[in-house]
């Protein structure tokens, strides 16, 4: 360096330094395969440019076995549930050679990825239903760091609901968080019968369709209660994402602290400590963990009931998700969370257009219940409008007995507290609950990706139940009022 030669003492010393500053460049600080109970099979990437991972994707039906002697026959990518982790640097760009194997029509939407229209998976929108037998290349760029995941979108209820959903994983190499040892989280839930049978998708008629299925079995990463080992004090990074059809979690540590530091866009603006953690289906989170429990201890990791409408929490168990089994060695003492910071610019609300929608349940004379928005079931022929460009406030009310996920396609959003202010820390979301008898506003600005973009209640059965509405940004329509004069 500079042609002289470095003393060795001041090089430690300069080092030393710098890890104080910045701890980083984190060590793995688990025992060896500490996750590999529950390690998630990843696609094989067979392209050799280090900028573009390209994959195969197969749906087809295949056998499972989610516990001991549990077995079904599952709708599957890849032949697991969840499908494959497909795990990406940000800026790269994915292929999907993706084959339909089910004898149903399919597609493949990537939820929270802002792609363009043609690869966002919604039939006759997006692209023609995959037929049986038939294939689709999706082909995109993934612009933002993030946990993300895939999952169909025909017959989303049932397709989902028999195991069709894997994670996507966007890693900056850029970002400061001083923890190595990281694991991906897919919660789900299944529903099998004692002869091993997929529960029908349509159980219940329309009261089961207006609660929302949920499934018998509570999955983590495909299995029932699997272990994660863990060592006293040292940190865990834990990429969750919520891929079940209805269900929500609400995590509990039994008093261990979590830190959330990311949730459905990436890093929160600073991270936040938490008690429990409340997922809605579709919604990811990204917390930290270090166990303060005595060597050799166990941990369940608990999901327990949490009040998303009438019915939801009567009478219900509450469920093991994990056994965090911490190891025989010494506790760790040497780590704390490293400071961080995301710069996130507030969208501002002024001069933004607001845009109204209530979520609504009615009972048609048969008694049959449906979803609306505004009283229309699917929005039908109502469509969302705005301009590239353009910034909105959606004011969503929901004055139904039951909560439901708002899950928006395509773009992020930050949600408003009911005065009208971001709430804090700033994040990047593109599902959010909204609780039973509650209102919530976020604000969202649209960039230069035309098209008829989708959103819709995140518990399928109530997408599929009619709520469900289009946003059409920058679609020309065809205006009536200019016809109104003869
Ligand atoms: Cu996970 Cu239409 O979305
Ligand atoms: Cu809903």
């Amino acid at each position: 360096m500079f042609g002289v030669r470095l003393n060795p003492r001041v090089c430690a010393v300069v080092f030393a330094g710098l890890a104080a500053a910045a701890p980083v460049s984190a060590q793995s600080l688990q025992p060896p395969g500490w996750d590999r109970d529950l390690k998630l099979a990843e696609a094989p990437d067979r392209n050799p440019d280090p900028h573009i991972v390209e994959i195969d994707l197969d749906a087809r039906i295949a056998p499972v076995e989610v516990a001991p002697g549990v077995r079904a026959d599952a709708w599957t990518y890849n032949g697991g549930i969840p499908g494959p982790l497909i795990r990406l640097h940000v800026g790269d760009r994915l292929i999907v050679h993706f084959s339909n194997h089910l004898p149903q029509p399919t597609t493949v939407h990537w939820h929270g990825l802002r792609l363009p229209i043609q690869m966002d998976g919604v039939p006759d929108v997006s692209q023609p239903p995959v037929p049986e037998g038939g294939t689709f290349t999706y082909d995109f760029v993934v612009p933002d760091a993030g946990l993300y995941w895939y999952h169909p979108h025909v017959m989303s209820a049932a397709q989902v609901g028999f195991g069709l959903y894997g994670a996507l994983l966007v890693e900056d190499p850029k970002e400061q968080v001083n923890v190595a040892d990281q694991t991906v989280l897919v919660l789900s839930d299944i529903g099998i019968d004692n002869r091993g049978k997929l529960d029908s998708p349509d159980s219940g008629g329309s009261t089961g369709m207006a609660f929302g299925r949920e499934g018998s079995y509570v999955l983590v990463n495909g299995r029932v209660r699997p272990r994660l080992v863990a060592r006293s004090g040292a940190p865990q990074r834990w990429r969750i994402v919520n891929a079940a059809k209805s269900r929500y979690f609400q995590i509990d540590l039994d008093g261990q602290a979590m830190t959330r530091i990311g949730g459905d866009g990436g890093l929160l603006e600073h991270p936040v400590k938490l008690d429990t953690l409340v997922l809605a289906a579709g919604e990811r989170a990204d917390i930290i963990i270090a166990p303060a429990l005595k060597p050799g201890a166990e941990l369940e990791v608990l999901s327990f009931p949490f009040n998303r409408g009438y019915g939801s929490v009567e009478y219900r168990a509450v469920e093991n998700l994990l056994t965090l089994a911490i190891d025989t060695q010494a506790p760790y003492t040497g780590w704390s969370l490293a400071p961080m910071h995301r710069a996130i610019e507030p969208i501002s609300t002024e001069g933004a257009t607001p845009v109204n929608i209530e979520f609504t349940l009615a009972q048609r004379p048969d008694g049959a219940f449906e979803y609306g928005i505004n009283g229309v079931p699917f929005a039908k022929d109502h469509p969302i409008t705005a301009t590239p460009g353009e910034t909105q406030v959606w004011t969503i009310v929901n004055k139904t007995k039951w909560s439901h996920p708002f899950h928006l396609h395509g773009f992020f959003f930050q949600v408003l507290d009911d005065k009208g202010r971001h709430v804090q820390p700033l994040e990047w979301k593109d599902t959010v609950n909204v609780p039973l008898e509650q209102t919530v506003r976020v604000v969202v600005r649209y960039d230069d990706r035309p098209g008829s973009w989708m959103f819709h209640c995140h518990i399928l059965d109530h997408a599929d139940g009619g709520l469900m509405g289009m946003l059409d940004l920058g679609v020309p329509h065809a205006d009536h009022s200019a016809h109104s004069t003869h």
